[in-house]
């Protein structure tokens, strides 16, 4: 795909899918509740049609009616073994949750990927189950995971790797484990999970103590489904909230977009840096954030943040990236470290993306410095995705100041985005 320069800004009224880590939740918990759930605005993208997937191979009925799923859940224990190993692709969120999930069912379960997902660390996830007496094994710490079906015991564990993919997955463990499991959290990461299955009249109770989140879960008790309305995702739209502030001319509307305050760090660093974003209509859909945005073409300042806002917004780095390329002053972005066990080396992909788009910029530990300047000189057009649909958007955006980018293998935007190409164009984007 190539990206071209516009001038004429980025504007009118655009529409974000589903977020996507609700999306993937909103299968999995209407799957092992009891009733049936009918979400609506639910992202279709590769990422979750594999969890989709994933539960209609272990029985559970769910149909596509217009734009809604309907998932018929029939209780904690109603799975039944899939016939074969369960395919997850790309999607680390599906890995680590249904790792969880299917350790206390009580059937053998096999789960693999695609060569990004067979890569990526799965100790993280089977190391502290196996705390709980999981039975599991994986090809020294990676996929194929293989999960014998167990009964767990009601444990205390500490998640010391800021992870929503570890909670969620001890969550999701604890469920069908008789008596309290209590799940400490050092540090505060998306809390998608916990509301679902708060909605859901799971036995959950959660407290705050020193910086520490602790969850209490008493498990065997049976959820009861609801419908769930799935907001737009706050991270897909950050592509588009950068493009409108880094290029002139822009007025961008955004509907829609959840805000949580567990995941809201981009929003902090961009409007941090001077970013022109206004917040209209705030409302609640299942217990969720929702407000509508606005956002305006900006000068943006450069900025430092430290490691606690990473965990707020590990996904936004390479489109603040981006943003921190067209600021008066330099940036740096510091405790990166896990941006390195994402679908790609993000914080290295970032890096040398960008020294080819002619961007000063450097690693030094897990931090990333980024010096702006006035005009670039690409010195190398071709952009490096490695199938990392982030890395490809966020230098789409950057394309739009600069011109001709050539995104490799831009089809992984289909993980998280499908229709990213027709709105950017619809907003005055250019690429062919
Ligand atoms: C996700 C959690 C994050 C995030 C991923 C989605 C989730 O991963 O990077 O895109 O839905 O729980 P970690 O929690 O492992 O950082």
């Amino acid at each position: 795909m190539l990206t071209h320069k516009i001038t004429s800004g980025i504007n009118g009224d655009i529409l974000i899918p589903g977020d996507k880590s609700i999306s993937h939740r909103s299968i999995i918990i209407p799957s092992i509740s009891n009733g049936v759930c009918e979400v609506d605005n639910i992202l279709k993208s590769e990422d979750v049609i594999h969890t989709m997937n994933a539960f209609k191979a272990m029985g559970v009925n769910i149909e596509e009616y217009k734009q809604k799923l309907i998932i018929y859940g029939k209780g904690l224990n109603s799975l039944k073994k899939p016939n074969k190993e369960i395919y997850l692709g790309n999607s680390g969120t599906s890995a680590r949750l249904l790792t969880g999930l299917l350790s206390s069912q009580n059937f053998n379960s096999i789960l693999i990927g695609d060569k990004s997902l067979s890569s990526r660390p799965m100790k993280r996830i089977s190391e502290p189950l196996i705390n709980m007496g999981a039975r599991i094994s994986t090809n020294n710490g990676l996929m194929p995971i293989s999960i014998e079906g167990s009964k767990l015991k009601n444990s205390e564990i500490n998640i010391k790797i800021p992870s929503a993919q570890i909670k969620s997955g001890l969550l999701l463990a604890s469920l069908n484990t008789e008596g309290i499991t209590k799940i400490i959290e050092e540090s505060i990461t998306r809390n998608h999970t916990e509301i679902m299955l708060e909605s859901f009249n799971a036995d959950i109770k959660i407290n705050k103590l020193d910086g520490k989140t602790i969850i209490l879960v008493k498990g065997c008790k049976e959820l009861e489904s609801k419908n769930i309305d799935v907001p737009s995702d706050l991270s897909s739209s950050a592509f588009f909230i950068v493009a409108a502030l880094i290029n002139k001319n822009s007025k961008l509307i955004i509907r829609n977009i959840n805000i949580n305050p567990t995941r809201d760090g981009i929003i902090y660093a961009l409007k941090k840096m001077g970013g022109n974003i206004f917040f209209h209509n705030k409302r609640y859909k299942n217990n969720e954030i929702v407000y509508d945005l606005e956002v305006l073409s900006s000068d943006l300042n450069g900025c430092e943040l430290n490691s606690d806002v990473a965990k707020l917004m590990i996904d936004e780095y390479p489109i603040l990236s981006i943003a921190a390329s067209f600021a008066k002053s330099p940036s740096v972005f510091r405790g990166l470290g896990e941006l390195r066990v994402k679908e790609s080396d993000r914080l290295e992909l970032i890096n040398t993306n960008l020294k080819r788009c002619g961007v000063g910029c450097e690693i030094k530990d897990d931090d990333l410095f980024i010096y702006p300047e006035d005009n670039y000189k690409i010195k190398n057009n071709e952009i490096i995705t490695e199938y990392d649909h982030r890395i490809a958007m966020a230098f789409i955006i950057m394309g739009s100041k600069i011109g001709d980018l050539n995104i490799r293998e831009a089809e992984c935007i289909n993980t998280s985005f499908p229709s990213f190409k027709d709105e950017f164009v619809k907003a005055g984007g250019l690429i062919s």
